[in-house]
């Protein structure tokens, strides 16, 4: 037997849409050979792929993030500003290619534009400097009569663009990262002096200061000194395994992470009586676990990891963990976007949209903008070698509903390939008429099954009709996937249409 119980009162928090965030990166074909192609048939007059344009207008994501990554640790952003034919051609020593720096500031923000969604700047902390860093904010946003400004509209931009979210530095804290901090103190110093110069440049901008996982050591020492100049600590989370069932429980680490620098972000502002918030940015979460050949020299492909059916679960299961705890975390980015890591593998004459695209567009599209603290009961699945995964529910739920209390979402994983439950589903707090609801479901012939330019209809969403009877109905969960059901609830709800 399983239940799911929905009191509509009982809120968590109202769901930042920065939450459905992406993340591009300078790495393998992403940029280009992903969105950026000028030559090729299916770009547009600024060299974008058009057919990736639109399939990343489908997930409407609200923030793209650039430009890495371990990339940006050696990246000097006047190399990717002003006439094509002066940008020189750089070693990429974080994945080992050659960067023609023909994708630059320039670029990015007209694809931000053209996408509708805000740009977010990781800064160089790693063989940069604050000067730089200083200097980008001030090309980017300044108003003024200064040099950088200057050469914004020099190089035909006259308005600021305007970024308002800007990362201190990425995975500082790693040996593979190109002048990586063993001493976490340290960064922290270091951050707060960019902080101060980036606000001074423009105090409108938002920084988010680089988080690790939520453990003792970098976390618990950064977190003090920092907190009075960021406004976002990041957190970065990969998982993956090939049995299906490790993989969609494993993205439950996130939950555990965020709960830690959750917490020792409450204690650092308590110890500093500060009455700010600090939200999260998951600014990099995937599958990623198959092909991790990043640096091998000479190759252009990538990290182009083939999702299947259990990826696409597992996706759905971060999302649900984001949803869940929209009162701590403010954004999170999908890493990566195309090819990369991506829900979009490109060749010269077309696209495929991977299995991890969908639950990320079923999210966005369905998901309403409060969070519900929803309570549900199942089998329980365990797990060895983790003791948190001893015991896991075969089910993994989010609910969110719409500030007028008319219309309620539930999104429900099933991770079991051999059982197909009946979920009873009763909500409370709100009317809830008779109604045929129809609800997306995301499955496929077995759990490694992928969408490939051969068969790119493998696994795709279709849709099921449910048939609500009332506050207590029953549904049918397939073997192995993600069913999202909208309902409608509350007074207005019973009106007939
Ligand atoms: O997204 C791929 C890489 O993973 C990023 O460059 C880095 O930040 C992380 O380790």
């Amino acid at each position: 037997m399983a239940r799911i119980k929905i009191d509509t009162d009982r809120v968590i928090g109202r769901i930042d849409p920065m939450i459905y965030g992406g993340f591009i990166e300078h790495l393998g074909r992403c940029i280009y050979g992903g969105i950026y192609e000028p030559g090729s048939d299916l770009a547009d007059e600024n060299g974008f792929r058009v057919d990736v344009l639109e399939a990343l207008k489908a997930l409407r994501m609200p923030a793209l993030r650039w430009p890495g990554g371990n990339f940006v640790s050696g990246y000097h952003w006047m190399d990717g500003i002003g006439p094509a034919e002066t940008r020189p051609v750089r070693m990429d020593l974080a994945w080992h290619m050659e960067e023609p720096n023909l994708f630059g500031t320039d670029e990015f923000i007209r694809f931000c534009r053209l996408l509708d969604t805000e740009p977010y700047i990781c800064v160089n902390m790693g063989s940069g400097t604050m000067d730089e860093a200083q200097a980008w904010v001030e090309y980017c946003n300044g108003d003024g009569g200064t040099q950088y400004a200057e050469l914004r509209r020099r190089n035909g931009n006259d308005d600021p663009f305007n970024v308002r979210f800007w990362g201190l530095g990425n995975e500082m804290y790693g040996a593979w990262q190109i002048g990586a901090y063993s001493d976490p103190a340290e960064y922290a110093r270091d951050a707060v002096e960019f902080a101060k110069v980036m606000k001074w440049t423009d105090p409108e901008i938002k920084l988010i200061g680089c988080g690790r996982t939520g453990g003792a050591g970098w976390d618990s020492t950064i977190i003090g000194p920092l907190v009075q100049h960021i406004d976002y600590l990041s957190l970065h989370t990969y998982t993956g395994n090939a049995d299906p069932l490790a993989n969609t429980v494993q993205p439950l680490r996130a939950e555990w992470a965020i709960r830690n620098t959750a917490s020792l972000i409450e204690m650092a502002l308590q110890e500093r009586n500060l009455s700010k918030s600090i939200p999260i940015a998951f600014d990099e979460w995937n599958v990623w676990y198959k092909v991790r050949d990043g640096r091998e020299r000479g190759k252009i492909n990538k990290l182009e990891e083939a999702y299947d059916l259990s990826d696409a679960l597992a996706v759905a299961v971060y999302l649900n963990v984001f949803q869940r705890t929209c009162n701590v975390v403010g954004m999170a980015n999908l890493a990566q976007m195309v090819n990369v890591i991506a829900p979009i593998m490109t060749r010269s004459d077309g696209l495929v949209l991977q299995t991890i695209y969908y639950p990320l567009q079923m999210y966005r599209n369905l998901s309403l903008n409060i969070a519900l603290d929803a309570w549900w009961e199942c089998d329980m699945a365990h797990l060895e070698g983790d003791r948190r995964f001893a015991g896991v529910p075969y089910l993994d739920v989010s609910v969110t509903r719409d500030e007028a209390g008319e219309n309620l979402t539930v999104a429900i994983v099933n991770r079991s390939s051999d059982d197909s439950p009946s979920v009873t589903i009763e909500i409370t707090g709100s009317d809830v008429p008779k109604q045929s609801a129809q609800a997306q479901v995301l499955n496929g012939p077995f759990p490694h099954a992928a969408n490939t330019f051969d068969e790119p209809g493998m696994v795709k969403p279709r849709k099921k009709r449910v048939n609500v009877s009332g506050p207590r109905f029953r549904v049918k969960m397939p073997k192995f996937s993600l069913m999202v059901l909208p309902v409608r609830i509350g007074k207005e709800a019973a009106k007939p249409k």
